[in-house]
Protein backbone atom coordinates (compact mmCIF):
# COMPACT_ATOMS: atom_id res chain seq x y z
CA UNK A 1 0.00 0.00 0.00
CA UNK A 2 1.05 3.52 -0.15
CA UNK A 3 2.44 5.42 2.19
CA UNK A 4 1.77 9.25 2.45
CA UNK A 5 3.57 10.41 5.89
CA UNK A 6 0.34 10.55 8.13
CA UNK A 7 -0.85 14.07 8.02
CA UNK A 8 -1.17 16.50 11.20
CA UNK A 9 -2.63 19.20 10.11
CA UNK A 10 -5.40 20.16 7.44
CA UNK A 11 -5.11 23.37 5.57
CA UNK A 12 -8.32 25.65 4.05
CA UNK A 13 -7.29 27.15 1.52
CA UNK A 14 -9.20 29.82 -0.23
CA UNK A 15 -9.27 28.45 -4.18
CA UNK A 16 -6.98 30.68 -5.92
CA UNK A 17 -4.90 29.41 -8.60
CA UNK A 18 -1.60 29.15 -6.60
CA UNK A 19 -3.64 26.74 -4.16
CA UNK A 20 -5.58 24.58 -7.25
CA UNK A 21 -1.95 24.70 -8.77
CA UNK A 22 -0.53 22.97 -5.47
CA UNK A 23 -3.51 20.94 -4.97
CA UNK A 24 -3.03 19.67 -8.07
CA UNK A 25 0.57 18.91 -7.46
CA UNK A 26 -0.30 17.07 -4.38
CA UNK A 27 -2.77 14.87 -6.63
CA UNK A 28 -0.44 14.32 -9.01
CA UNK A 29 2.13 12.89 -6.61
CA UNK A 30 -0.21 10.58 -5.31
CA UNK A 31 -1.67 13.27 -2.36
CA UNK A 32 -5.63 13.53 -1.32
CA UNK A 33 -7.06 17.40 -2.00
CA UNK A 34 -10.84 18.17 -1.13
CA UNK A 35 -12.42 20.68 -3.82
CA UNK A 36 -15.70 22.15 -4.35
CA UNK A 37 -18.14 20.42 -7.51
CA UNK A 38 -21.24 22.00 -8.31
CA UNK A 39 -23.07 19.47 -6.23
CA UNK A 40 -21.39 18.72 -3.39
CA UNK A 41 -17.11 18.46 -2.12
CA UNK A 42 -15.37 15.55 -3.38
CA UNK A 43 -12.09 13.88 -1.78
CA UNK A 44 -10.21 13.73 -4.95
CA UNK A 45 -7.09 11.66 -6.03
CA UNK A 46 -5.11 10.50 -8.59
CA UNK A 47 -7.77 7.97 -10.81
CA UNK A 48 -4.93 6.00 -12.09
CA UNK A 49 -3.16 5.75 -8.67
CA UNK A 50 -3.91 2.48 -6.97
CA UNK A 51 -2.32 3.62 -4.02
CA UNK A 52 -3.91 6.87 -3.67
CA UNK A 53 -7.04 5.37 -4.83
CA UNK A 54 -6.38 3.34 -1.62
CA UNK A 55 -6.20 5.95 0.33
CA UNK A 56 -9.54 7.63 -0.21
CA UNK A 57 -11.33 4.70 1.07
CA UNK A 58 -9.14 4.33 4.29
CA UNK A 59 -9.39 8.29 4.64
CA UNK A 60 -13.42 7.78 4.57
CA UNK A 61 -13.72 4.42 5.98
CA UNK A 62 -15.30 3.54 2.71
CA UNK A 63 -16.05 -0.18 2.03
CA UNK A 64 -14.12 -1.33 -0.79
CA UNK A 65 -17.14 -2.40 -2.63
CA UNK A 66 -18.55 0.67 -3.37
CA UNK A 67 -16.65 2.15 -6.59
CA UNK A 68 -15.92 5.86 -7.09
CA UNK A 69 -17.11 8.44 -9.38
CA UNK A 70 -14.34 9.43 -11.71
CA UNK A 71 -13.91 13.47 -12.99
CA UNK A 72 -12.38 14.66 -15.74
CA UNK A 73 -13.08 17.46 -18.43
CA UNK A 74 -15.26 16.38 -21.25
CA UNK A 75 -16.67 13.99 -23.36
CA UNK A 76 -12.84 13.39 -25.30
CA UNK A 77 -11.42 12.23 -22.49
CA UNK A 78 -14.14 9.82 -20.92
CA UNK A 79 -14.25 7.91 -24.41
CA UNK A 80 -10.36 7.31 -23.67
CA UNK A 81 -11.58 5.01 -20.61
CA UNK A 82 -15.26 3.77 -20.90
CA UNK A 83 -17.12 2.58 -24.33
CA UNK A 84 -20.29 5.12 -24.50
CA UNK A 85 -23.29 4.12 -26.80
CA UNK A 86 -25.61 6.48 -28.33
CA UNK A 87 -27.87 7.65 -25.66
CA UNK A 88 -25.04 7.92 -23.05
CA UNK A 89 -23.34 10.02 -25.77
CA UNK A 90 -26.71 12.38 -26.12
CA UNK A 91 -26.64 12.73 -22.38
CA UNK A 92 -22.99 13.71 -22.07
CA UNK A 93 -23.58 16.01 -25.05
CA UNK A 94 -26.56 17.39 -23.30
CA UNK A 95 -25.60 17.51 -19.25
CA UNK A 96 -21.58 17.97 -19.05
CA UNK A 97 -19.96 19.67 -17.93
CA UNK A 98 -22.30 19.57 -15.29
CA UNK A 99 -24.02 16.60 -12.20
CA UNK A 100 -24.73 13.77 -14.44
CA UNK A 101 -22.80 10.68 -13.84
CA UNK A 102 -22.91 7.39 -16.71
CA UNK A 103 -21.95 4.33 -15.45
CA UNK A 104 -20.48 2.44 -18.36
CA UNK A 105 -17.99 -0.60 -19.71
CA UNK A 106 -14.11 0.06 -19.19
CA UNK A 107 -12.68 -0.13 -22.23
CA UNK A 108 -9.49 -2.97 -22.64
CA UNK A 109 -7.24 -0.30 -22.42
CA UNK A 110 -8.85 1.23 -19.90
CA UNK A 111 -5.76 2.72 -17.50
CA UNK A 112 -7.72 3.40 -14.43
CA UNK A 113 -6.50 2.27 -11.27
CA UNK A 114 -8.63 -1.72 -10.87
CA UNK A 115 -10.41 -0.14 -7.17
CA UNK A 116 -11.75 2.83 -8.42
CA UNK A 117 -14.90 0.15 -10.40
CA UNK A 118 -14.35 -1.73 -6.91
CA UNK A 119 -13.80 -4.54 -9.27
CA UNK A 120 -16.79 -4.06 -11.85
CA UNK A 121 -15.97 -3.97 -15.30
CA UNK A 122 -18.07 -0.77 -15.34
CA UNK A 123 -16.83 3.22 -13.99
CA UNK A 124 -18.57 6.11 -13.73
CA UNK A 125 -17.55 9.08 -15.07
CA UNK A 126 -18.63 13.32 -14.79
CA UNK A 127 -17.08 16.47 -15.88
CA UNK A 128 -17.93 18.49 -12.92
CA UNK A 129 -19.42 22.25 -14.27
CA UNK A 130 -17.70 24.04 -11.45
CA UNK A 131 -14.75 26.10 -12.26
CA UNK A 132 -12.54 25.13 -9.41
CA UNK A 133 -13.39 21.87 -10.17
CA UNK A 134 -12.42 21.91 -13.81
CA UNK A 135 -9.14 24.09 -13.29
CA UNK A 136 -7.92 21.52 -10.78
CA UNK A 137 -8.85 18.80 -13.31
CA UNK A 138 -6.88 21.16 -15.94
CA UNK A 139 -3.79 21.33 -13.81
CA UNK A 140 -3.76 17.89 -12.62
CA UNK A 141 -3.59 16.92 -15.97
CA UNK A 142 -4.98 13.09 -14.71
CA UNK A 143 -8.68 11.87 -14.25
CA UNK A 144 -9.61 12.49 -10.46
CA UNK A 145 -11.73 9.82 -8.26
CA UNK A 146 -13.72 11.83 -6.05
CA UNK A 147 -16.77 10.52 -3.39
CA UNK A 148 -18.32 13.14 -1.49
CA UNK A 149 -15.81 14.29 1.06
CA UNK A 150 -17.88 12.94 4.28
CA UNK A 151 -16.86 9.92 6.37
CA UNK A 152 -18.83 6.87 4.75
CA UNK A 153 -22.22 7.03 5.95
CA UNK A 154 -22.62 10.61 7.13
CA UNK A 155 -24.16 13.63 5.33
CA UNK A 156 -22.42 14.64 2.21
CA UNK A 157 -20.64 18.33 2.85
CA UNK A 158 -21.43 21.68 0.90
CA UNK A 159 -19.09 24.04 2.16
CA UNK A 160 -15.53 23.66 3.07
CA UNK A 161 -15.98 23.91 6.62
CA UNK A 162 -17.94 21.15 6.06
CA UNK A 163 -15.33 18.69 4.47
CA UNK A 164 -12.84 20.16 7.69
CA UNK A 165 -15.46 18.89 10.15
CA UNK A 166 -15.29 15.26 8.33
CA UNK A 167 -12.53 14.77 6.92
CA UNK A 168 -9.53 17.69 9.25
CA UNK A 169 -6.63 15.99 9.81
CA UNK A 170 -7.23 13.43 7.54
CA UNK A 171 -6.53 15.37 4.32
CA UNK A 172 -3.56 17.36 3.86
CA UNK A 173 -5.38 20.36 1.65
CA UNK A 174 -9.48 21.42 1.45
CA UNK A 175 -9.66 24.27 -1.20
CA UNK A 176 -12.97 26.64 -0.51
CA UNK A 177 -14.63 27.57 -3.52
CA UNK A 178 -17.45 28.40 -1.38
CA UNK A 179 -21.27 26.96 -0.87
CA UNK A 180 -21.82 24.45 -3.86
CA UNK A 181 -24.90 25.45 -5.95
CA UNK A 182 -26.97 22.44 -6.39
CA UNK A 183 -26.16 20.77 -2.83
CA UNK A 184 -27.26 17.35 -3.77
CA UNK A 185 -25.22 14.83 -5.57
CA UNK A 186 -25.06 13.78 -9.20
CA UNK A 187 -27.63 12.26 -10.96
CA UNK A 188 -25.98 8.61 -11.70
CA UNK A 189 -27.30 7.06 -15.47
CA UNK A 190 -26.48 3.11 -16.08
CA UNK A 191 -27.40 0.78 -18.60
CA UNK A 192 -28.94 -2.93 -18.82
CA UNK A 193 -29.06 -3.87 -22.66
CA UNK A 194 -28.97 -0.55 -24.10
CA UNK A 195 -31.42 0.99 -21.80
CA UNK A 196 -30.78 3.50 -19.38
CA UNK A 197 -31.95 3.50 -15.62
CA UNK A 198 -31.55 5.58 -13.13
CA UNK A 199 -29.32 4.43 -10.21
CA UNK A 200 -28.98 7.50 -7.75
CA UNK A 201 -31.70 10.60 -8.15
CA UNK A 202 -29.93 13.58 -7.75
CA UNK A 203 -29.29 17.28 -8.89
CA UNK A 204 -31.08 16.59 -12.33
CA UNK A 205 -34.30 15.31 -12.39
CA UNK A 206 -35.65 12.68 -13.98
CA UNK A 207 -37.75 14.43 -16.44
CA UNK A 208 -34.74 16.36 -17.23
CA UNK A 209 -33.23 13.13 -18.05
CA UNK A 210 -35.97 11.47 -19.82
CA UNK A 211 -36.77 14.65 -22.50
CA UNK A 212 -33.44 13.31 -24.03
CA UNK A 213 -33.09 9.31 -23.23
CA UNK A 214 -36.99 8.52 -23.65
CA UNK A 215 -38.13 6.61 -20.37
CA UNK A 216 -35.88 5.68 -17.90
CA UNK A 217 -35.69 2.59 -15.74
CA UNK A 218 -35.79 2.53 -12.25
CA UNK A 219 -33.17 0.86 -10.51
CA UNK A 220 -34.27 -2.98 -9.24
CA UNK A 221 -31.61 -4.20 -7.36
CA UNK A 222 -29.96 -7.34 -8.91
CA UNK A 223 -31.07 -6.18 -12.49
CA UNK A 224 -27.93 -3.91 -12.55
CA UNK A 225 -24.51 -3.87 -9.65
CA UNK A 226 -25.29 -0.99 -8.09
CA UNK A 227 -23.21 -1.12 -4.77
CA UNK A 228 -23.42 2.45 -3.44
CA UNK A 229 -26.90 2.47 -2.63
CA UNK A 230 -26.94 1.73 0.89
CA UNK A 231 -30.36 2.04 2.60
CA UNK A 232 -28.70 3.94 5.54
CA UNK A 233 -26.62 6.72 4.11
CA UNK A 234 -26.53 10.78 4.70
CA UNK A 235 -27.48 9.84 8.38
CA UNK A 236 -27.48 12.59 11.36
CA UNK A 237 -26.76 11.59 15.01
CA UNK A 238 -30.72 12.70 15.60
CA UNK A 239 -33.39 10.00 14.53
CA UNK A 240 -35.59 11.33 11.76
CA UNK A 241 -39.01 11.60 11.73
CA UNK A 242 -40.48 11.72 8.05
CA UNK A 243 -43.85 13.25 6.92
CA UNK A 244 -44.67 15.00 10.05
CA UNK A 245 -48.14 16.61 10.60
CA UNK A 246 -47.24 18.26 13.87
CA UNK A 247 -44.07 18.74 16.25
CA UNK A 248 -43.22 17.13 19.24
CA UNK A 249 -41.92 18.67 22.49
CA UNK A 250 -38.05 18.20 22.19
CA UNK A 251 -37.80 17.96 18.70
CA UNK A 252 -36.49 20.12 15.89
CA UNK A 253 -38.47 21.23 12.63
CA UNK A 254 -37.42 21.20 9.45
CA UNK A 255 -40.04 22.95 7.30
CA UNK A 256 -40.84 23.02 4.01
CA UNK A 257 -42.85 25.71 2.13
CA UNK A 258 -44.87 29.04 3.16
CA UNK A 259 -46.73 27.68 6.11
CA UNK A 260 -44.05 25.83 8.86
CA UNK A 261 -45.91 23.50 11.21
CA UNK A 262 -45.88 25.43 14.87
CA UNK A 263 -43.10 24.62 16.91
CA UNK A 264 -41.23 25.60 20.06
CA UNK A 265 -37.77 24.47 19.33
CA UNK A 266 -35.23 24.65 16.91
CA UNK A 267 -36.42 25.13 12.77
CA UNK A 268 -35.16 25.94 9.68
CA UNK A 269 -37.31 25.79 6.39
CA UNK A 270 -35.79 24.11 3.20
CA UNK A 271 -37.69 26.72 1.13
CA UNK A 272 -40.27 29.15 2.42
CA UNK A 273 -41.70 29.33 -1.26
CA UNK A 274 -41.67 25.99 -1.23
CA UNK A 275 -39.38 25.70 -4.20
CA UNK A 276 -37.63 22.31 -4.91
CA UNK A 277 -34.29 23.57 -6.26
CA UNK A 278 -33.86 26.00 -3.67
CA UNK A 279 -34.95 22.97 -1.05
CA UNK A 280 -32.20 20.25 -2.83
CA UNK A 281 -29.48 23.70 -2.28
CA UNK A 282 -30.12 23.73 1.85
CA UNK A 283 -30.89 19.93 2.58
CA UNK A 284 -27.64 18.83 3.24
CA UNK A 285 -26.37 22.43 5.10
CA UNK A 286 -29.92 22.37 7.64
CA UNK A 287 -29.63 18.44 8.34
CA UNK A 288 -26.16 19.69 9.58
CA UNK A 289 -27.39 22.28 11.28
CA UNK A 290 -30.57 20.84 13.24
CA UNK A 291 -28.50 18.05 13.94
CA UNK A 292 -25.81 20.38 16.02
CA UNK A 293 -28.83 21.32 18.27
CA UNK A 294 -28.65 18.51 19.86
CA UNK A 295 -32.17 17.88 19.11
CA UNK A 296 -32.89 14.00 19.72
CA UNK A 297 -35.48 13.71 16.84
CA UNK A 298 -35.99 15.83 13.64
CA UNK A 299 -39.14 16.09 12.22
CA UNK A 300 -39.47 16.73 8.18
CA UNK A 301 -42.25 17.90 6.78
CA UNK A 302 -43.74 16.26 3.67
CA UNK A 303 -41.93 17.12 0.51
CA UNK A 304 -43.56 17.07 -2.79
CA UNK A 305 -42.61 13.88 -4.90
CA UNK A 306 -42.13 15.69 -8.19
CA UNK A 307 -38.91 17.17 -9.85
CA UNK A 308 -36.31 17.74 -7.71
CA UNK A 309 -38.53 16.52 -4.64
CA UNK A 310 -38.05 12.54 -5.67
CA UNK A 311 -33.96 13.14 -5.08
CA UNK A 312 -34.64 15.00 -1.87
CA UNK A 313 -37.05 12.42 -0.76
CA UNK A 314 -34.52 9.72 -1.71
CA UNK A 315 -31.88 11.29 0.78
CA UNK A 316 -34.40 12.21 3.86
CA UNK A 317 -35.24 8.26 3.60
CA UNK A 318 -31.70 7.22 3.71
CA UNK A 319 -31.34 9.66 6.41
CA UNK A 320 -33.87 8.25 7.97
CA UNK A 321 -32.99 4.48 7.58
CA UNK A 322 -32.08 2.82 11.09
CA UNK A 323 -28.38 2.42 10.67
CA UNK A 324 -26.14 -0.88 10.79
CA UNK A 325 -26.15 -2.83 13.94
CA UNK A 326 -29.81 -0.76 15.09
O1 LIG B 1 -22.11 14.70 -7.20
C1 LIG B 1 -21.39 13.69 -7.07
O2 LIG B 1 -21.55 12.69 -7.77
C2 LIG B 1 -20.29 13.77 -6.00
C3 LIG B 1 -19.26 14.81 -6.44
C4 LIG B 1 -18.04 14.84 -5.55
O3 LIG B 1 -18.91 14.61 -7.78
N1 LIG B 1 -19.69 12.47 -5.81
C5 LIG B 1 -20.35 11.44 -5.20
O4 LIG B 1 -19.59 10.32 -5.02
O5 LIG B 1 -21.49 11.52 -4.84
P1 LIG B 1 -19.99 9.13 -4.02
O6 LIG B 1 -18.81 8.25 -3.96
O7 LIG B 1 -20.44 9.71 -2.75
O8 LIG B 1 -21.12 8.39 -4.77
C6 LIG B 1 -20.79 7.64 -5.92
C7 LIG B 1 -21.87 6.68 -6.25
C8 LIG B 1 -21.92 5.51 -5.28
O9 LIG B 1 -23.28 5.24 -4.98
C9 LIG B 1 -21.30 4.39 -6.10
O10 LIG B 1 -21.72 3.13 -5.71
C10 LIG B 1 -21.75 4.75 -7.50
O11 LIG B 1 -21.60 6.14 -7.54
N2 LIG B 1 -20.88 4.12 -8.52
C11 LIG B 1 -19.61 4.44 -8.82
N3 LIG B 1 -19.12 3.63 -9.77
C12 LIG B 1 -20.10 2.76 -10.09
C13 LIG B 1 -20.21 1.65 -10.98
N4 LIG B 1 -19.19 1.28 -11.75
N5 LIG B 1 -21.38 0.99 -11.02
C14 LIG B 1 -22.43 1.36 -10.25
N6 LIG B 1 -22.39 2.40 -9.37
C15 LIG B 1 -21.24 3.08 -9.28
MG1 LIG C 1 -21.31 10.01 -0.98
Amino acid sequence: MHSLPRRSGTRLLAATPDAISEAAALIRRGGLAAFPTETVYGLGANALDEGAVSEIFATKARPKFNPLIVHLLGLLEAEQIVEFNETAMQLAEAFWPGPLTLVLPRRTSCTLAQLTSAGLDTAAVRAPAHPVARSLLEAAGVPIAAPSANRSGNISPTCAKDVMEELGGRVEIILDGGACSAGLESTIIGFVDGAPVLLRKGAISRSEIEKISGPLRSYARGEITAPGMMRSHYAPSAKMRLNARQVEENEALLAFGPEPLASMGPSLNLSVKGDLKEAATNLFRMLRQLDKTGAHMIAVMPVPDTGLGEAINDRLARAASPRDGE
